[in-house]
């Protein structure tokens, strides 16, 4: 029996042999396609190539794409773990052709892998073409020996493949299986058996033939070149090479599901296995998304990997297991597939921790859901209805974390269904509020509407060299509101890499322009332009000086080539878990998001920064070199995730110190960064940290600030530096000190005038009765003198009000044998003295208070307090 991997190395023998060339899986999350959640198909990174905004570096190409179907236009979650050949997470071996080959040889070469390599009888194989496709349909005749009957045609949903809203798209041709079985509904009539569920029939690889653009109105256009996207199911090919009937029971999966078993205690049955499938499925897809920069959040991406982490977990207690145990499977994942998938050995131990954070807090919550579930099950059964309400599901999602597909899938286990349209009204009146955080534009291109002014090729960049230069103007254009110029070749560096584009003017005689920013958009760089003198009507093609804001351009350089230092500087100190996860390199300073599980301590910090500062000392040339990927990461080079394919990549070394892949500008020698200092370290989201810093006249601007700060207080304080943190200590503890007494010396003071109250005071019956406005700062002091009032009153009634904050405030006191004798409460008191201030009060019977909203009472109600206690003892 071959293995997946040798199943996997034939494919790509095959295209090598027909003159492809590999290109490596791009990441599942496309750092580049704002229309995406996740990577879901192969062609994905070449989608620029085929809308014509990138000339492709080779002619044909073979891989296996990590795909991920979770969500927008191809998502097959509801599939998985009931059927067998469904998943999150899959390999998907391509083929394309970039305007070079088209259908013809796409036909055949899949018709020659499936039954001269693979094998694969030919009468159990079917060919669908797009209804109109008759090119397709004949070539399927004439290139292959395939049954004729075996030839079928669909329509749109089957046979026209696009991978989004918008984008490339076309035509297709898939091959189909019939893996054999009892269910014999195909007879006759093979249609009725391809494209159905009937789960004899499966598409093993789909041809795409691309021609078309789909644009944000939903309108076709052809494209000005033909190519071949071609994708097949891994995993399905390989169970059906192994003989078996169930992509679960491939060497992709039998170790995952053993694991499942071992950690729960319960055997994989086929039959009744549907939790180990989920489990066994989900793992992956975690494990590849988040090595692949992704995390669990509230929205998003980060939503989805939330959901199936939480759809998972909730499978593992149906078996049995209650406490956090994926993150234990994480390893058997890499074990299986790290080989093919290098990335992945590199993050096993901070991808099972992500893991594990995020079962043990739904861990909490979910017992309590479950519980609430069920009574929501009973509830809706004692109702005689037999969808779960829109408003529970909500409930369950909002208040217990339940994704409502977890939610419907635990109630179709009661046969019950839920009111999803309900449902969803709740969540857009939510989502309405998380759209501010994540937004999902369509992307912009700029394909047509060019104003031609010389030809020839452009937007080559020579400002690695040089920030000034004499160039030609290419073409403009109008772009989102906004004037755009392409240079034949220009020393502007486009923002990429987190670096920001640069600032400058472009001028003659004729002409100046203000260059207010640089952006790439496919093969182009675009200056984007004010027109500061001249008229872009009377363009011509005149040579033209375009001036890099050099001083902005230096002080970027300095903050881009510590970025690599604080990078490498960070893994040292915190250990090789450290990745990139974003940064930003401005002029004024720069950002850098790493993953990294817990707060960086004060001492690593400053550990941190003391790296980086010997190695601007150590002043290392920098070196840059180009070479092959493969060249560069054998040699260690640090990749961020969102590195392209391409040949060559450009990388970047200080000294032995960094090492990276990275297409920005920067400083000659570290010694040109000057000096190095954090400014801030704080959280992003789970697992990704966040440090700021400055460099250069940056950090020096801020160091002057401090001691700017610091000589005014040693002014203050008439000391030495040295000497001011125990001078400030010294001032802290005195002025509490102060305080003390201050505050012992009031109490004396009022203690006195208590004193007089009380020899002044009336009497009624045979008690005294104390009630006078007082000046306090606060309840508690309040409080104070009417237990001090209490203790030296004797046999009798006290009241004092004060006004505090602009509010009434009473505290009223009662001697016990008052209480006995009388039944005088000083609770009843102030409930009444309350009312009277337009609030209310209570208390023990010895000692209570009231406030209210009417301070011009005050005086009155306290005037009052006499003929109330004379009430009260009648
Ligand atoms: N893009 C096509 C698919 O995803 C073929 O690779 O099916």
């Amino acid at each position: 029996m071959k293995s997946a991997k040798q199943i996997r190395n034939d494919f790509f023998e095959f295209f090598k042999n027909h003159d492809h060339k590999f290109i490596r899986s791009a990441p599942v999350v496309p750092y580049d396609d704002a229309t995406l959640l996740f990577t879901n198909a192969g062609m994905n990174q070449f989608k620029n190539i085929f809308l014509n905004l990138e000339q492709p570096k080779v002619p044909r190409a073979y891989n296996s794409q990590k795909v991920i179907r979770v969500s927008g236009k191809h998502n097959d979650l509801e599939e998985v773990g009931k059927d067998t050949y469904h998943h999150t997470f899959f390999e998907m071996l391509g083929s394309w052709s970039f305007g070079d080959y088209y259908k013809k040889e796409a036909i055949r070469w899949a018709w020659e892998l499936f039954t001269d390599v693979w094998n694969i009888p030919k009468d159990k194989l079917y060919a669908t073409v797009y209804k109109n496709d008759d090119e397709a349909f004949n070539l399927w005749l004439s290139e292959t020996d395939i049954p004729r009957d075996h030839v079928l045609r669909f329509g749109e949903k089957d046979n026209f493949w696009e991978m989004g809203e918008t984008g490339p798209c076309g035509p297709c041709s898939e091959l189909h299986i019939d893996v054999g079985g009892t269910e014999d509904i195909h007879g006759s009539d093979p249609e009725r058996g391809v494209n159905t569920d009937n789960p004899r029939f499966m598409e093993l690889w789909n041809l795409v033939f691309i021609q078309n653009n789909r644009d944000e109105n939903g309108k076709l256009t052809e494209l000005p070149a033909k190519h071949v996207d071609t994708g097949a199911g891994f995993e399905r090919i390989v169970a059906y090479l192994q003989g078996k009937t169930s992509n679960y029971e491939t060497d992709l999966f039998t170790p995952i599901l053993e694991h499942i078993s071992k950690l729960t205690g319960v055997p994989y049955h086929p039959e009744d296995g549907a939790a180990h499938r989920v489990i066994a499925d989900h793992i992956r897809m975690l494990t590849f998304s988040i090595t692949d920069g992704a995390l669990p959040a509230n929205d998003g991406r980060g939503y989805v990997l939330r959901r199936i982490l939480r759809r998972a977990a909730r499978f593992g207690r149906t078996l049995g297991i209650n406490s956090a145990f994926m993150h234990q499977l994480v390893p058997t994942v890499v074990d299986i597939m790290g080989d093919t998938f290098p990335e992945l050995k590199e993050r096993t131990d901070y991808v099972a921790r992500v893991i594990q954070s995020e079962e043990e807090s739904f861990s909490k919550t979910l017992d309590r859901g479950i519980e609430i579930f069920q009574n929501l099950v009973d509830e809706t059964r004692t109702q005689k209805i037999d969808a779960l309400p829109g408003e529970a599901v909500f409930k369950l999602y909002d208040t217990y974390g339940f994704p409502a597909d977890l939610t419907r899938l635990m109630a179709e286990e009661e046969g019950l269904t839920v009111d999803m349209d309900d449902f969803e009204k709740r969540m857009a009146q939510q989502r309405a509020k998380a759209r501010s955080a994540h937004q999902f534009k369509h992307q912009q291109t700029s394909g047509g509407d060019w104003t031609e002014v010389t030809t020839g090729e452009h937007s080559r960049f020579i400002g690695y060299e040089k920030t000034e230069s004499m160039v030609h103007i290419r073409h403009y254009q109008m772009h989102n509101d906004k004037m755009v110029v392409v240079l034949d070749e220009t020393p502007f560096y486009a923002e990429s890499g987190g670096q920001i584009g640069d600032t400058g003017v472009i001028r003659n005689d004729a002409l100046e322009l203000k260059v207010t920013d640089t952006q790439k958009d496919g093969d182009r760089i675009l200056h984007y332009v004010e027109i500061m003198r001249g008229d872009f009507e009377q363009i011509n093609g005149e040579p033209l000086q375009a001036l890099v804001e050099a001083e902005r351009r230096q002080a970027v350089k300095r903050n881009h080539s510590a970025t690599h230092l604080l990078h490498a500087a960070l893994r040292k100190t915190l250990g090789d878990h450290v990745k990139q996860a974003g940064s930003l390199v401005a002029e004024t300073h720069l950002r850098f998001d790493f993953s990294h599980y817990k707060k960086v301590g004060e001492e690593e910090l400053k550990q941190i920064e003391n790296l980086v500062n010997e190695e601007i000392r150590l002043n290392a040339r920098t070196s840059v070199a180009l070479k092959s990927f493969d060249e560069a990461q054998q040699a260690g080079a640090l990749a961020f995730f969102g590195e392209k394919y391409g040949d060559e990549v450009r990388t970047v070394k200080f000294g032995d110190f960094s090492f990276e892949l990275c297409g920005g500008t920067h400083v000659d020698a570290t010694g040109d960064i000057g000096s190095f200092r954090i400014t801030s370290e704080s959280a992003i989201a789970a697992g990704v940290r966040r440090i700021e810093a400055v460099t250069g006249a940056g950090a020096e601007a801020l160091n002057r600030r401090d001691r700017d700060v610091v000589q005014e207080l040693r002014h203050l304080l008439n000391c030495e530096v040295t000497d001011l943190p125990q001078r400030v200590a010294l001032l802290a503890t005195e002025k509490h000190e102060l305080e003390k007494q201050v505050k012992a010396l009031q109490f004396h003071q009022m203690a006195a005038s208590l004193e007089n109250l009380i020899t002044e005071a009336e009497k009624v019956a045979d008690f005294k009765v104390v009630s006078s406005v007082i000046q306090v700062s606060g309840m508690d002091e309040l409080k104070d003198a009417g237990s001090a009032l209490m203790d030296r009153l004797g046999s009798g009634v006290g009241v004092l009000g004060a006004v505090m904050d602009g509010a009434p405030y009473v505290v009223c006191v009662v001697s016990q044998d008052l209480t006995a004798k009388y039944k005088l409460k000083a609770g009843d008191i102030v409930r009444k003295l309350g009312q009277q201030l337009g609030g209310g009060g209570g208390g023990k019977p010895n000692l209570a208070t009231a406030g209210g909203k009417k301070p011009e009472k005050l005086e009155m109600v306290i005037a009052g307090v006499k003929s109330l206690v004379e009430q009260e003892v009648q």
